[in-house]
């Protein structure tokens, strides 16, 4: 990670807080003692104010989650040879110069899941590291043709998934809904066909989403069964303008009509369109780790996210894929709060359009902002 620059700074590298960050004060802040040595004024870190701060993430894919120890433990368990050699191997693989890059090894590592056991695992693992980052709610996708085209029955990723997410509720506090995603990279119909083998699971299961490669597979080539997937009260998301142009986000707004859009950087270039998704609320899923590594920004320093929250635009922090980009939660926040300078006032927007982007009932989400109230007034300044 890097030190930050802007309003935010990390200065100080003394003696580690209880969760491994670094306590930091900003210059000015160290009070000499009488015996000369610096004590720290009551100040907050800023990794362990975002740690504290109740938030939700709403653009996570579980099949992204899939570290490197776990693919070799899962493939060991399952009678798989990777074709890596080892952790070491594998880990550098994972250089991306666009979408597609990763797409490919990120099917590739899929296949490694086999059982309910698996997704369950998968799942509580990613789990239990949302929670240390101060999670309370995620709604998280999963893209099961990855796994009936190699043919793992829809029954096994849904049930083993599902039981990951109970667990993690009972255990971890934390609460989850799941999403489904569509491969775009594949055809409508085939599309059609994963919404009903989704059927007997469809009252578990919030909403669809639409993923994989963008560019060439616009959001119109799903009108068909996103109205079908409306029609059964689900709700509907679609990654859009995250290497597709903004006519891509309009599509995803007027054929599809979604609840939400994931990424949506290159709404951006369209200032039409930025005042509509100001204008409608419309809650974007920014995943700033995954920018950087897929290499949709050339430096977080140059991330859009607080040209968003200016512009009036309902951003929200995610990791995306976290085993492939190199952070879980926090990590993007903390990223990319340093390389932004953002401040204590963007943080709790943030939080608060996490929750008010979610598909929580509005008394859950009422109960989750109350909360960030709370923390914030409780806390010191962030140093
Ligand atoms: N973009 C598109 N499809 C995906 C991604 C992503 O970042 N991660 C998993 N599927
Ligand atoms: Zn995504």
């Amino acid at each position: 990670m890097t030190e930050g620059s802007g309003a935010i700074k990390a200065v100080g590298r003394g003696a580690a807080n209880r969760r491994g960050a670094h306590f930091v004060a900003a210059p000015g802040r160290l009070d000499a003692g009488a015996a000369g040595q610096h004590t720290l004024a009551a100040m907050v870190s800023l990794p362990d104010f975002i740690r504290g701060l109740p938030k939700a993430e709403l653009h996570l894919h579980i099949e992204g989650s899939l570290e490197p120890e776990q693919m070799f433990a899962f493939a060991g368990r399952n009678g798989i040879a990777l074709p890596f050699a080892s952790v070491e191997a594998l880990r550098a693989a994972y250089a991306f110069a666009k979408l597609q890059d990763f797409l490919d090894i990120y099917y590739q590592g899929a296949d490694v899941l086999r059982t309910e056991a698996d997704f369950r695992d998968l799942a509580l693992a990613y789990f239990r590291r949302v929670a240390a980052d101060g999670a309370r709610h995620v709604e998280l996708f999963f893209d099961p043709q990855t796994h009936t085209s190699r043919g793992i029955p829809f029954a096994v990723a849904a049930e083993g998934l599902l039981a990951g997410m109970a667990q993690a509720e009972r255990e971890l506090g934390v609460s989850s809904k799941l999403i489904l995603c569509f491969l775009r990279h594949l055809d409508e119909d085939a599309a059609f066909a994963t919404l009903r083998e989704a059927e007997p699971w469809l009252d578990r299961i919030v909403g669809v989403g639409l993923d994989s490669s963008e560019v060439g597979h616009p959001p119109s080539k799903f009108a068909g069964v996103f109205r079908a997937a409306r029609e059964r009260g689900l709700k509907l998301v679609a990654h859009a303008g995250e290497e597709g142009p903004p006519a891509y986000v309009r599509e995803a707004l007027d054929l599809l009509h979604v609840d939400r859009i994931d990424h949506g950087n290159r709404a951006l270039e369209d200032a039409e369109l930025v005042r509509r998704l100001a204008r409608e609320a419309m809650t974007l899923t920014v995943c700033p780790l995954s920018n950087l590594k897929l290499c949709v920004v050339g430096d977080l320093a140059d991330h859009p996210l607080k040209r968003m929250l200016q512009l009036g635009l309902k951003a929200t922090v995610n990791a995306d894929d976290p085993a492939y980009f190199g952070g879980y939660l926090a990590e993007n926040w903390i990223a990319v709060s340093q390389a932004l300078g953002l401040t204590r006032e963007d943080l709790v927007t943030l939080a608060k359009n996490s929750f008010t982007g979610s598909f929580l009932a509005p008394e859950e989400v009422a109960r989750h902002l109350a909360a960030i109230d709370a923390y914030a007034q409780a806390q010191p300044e962030i140093a």
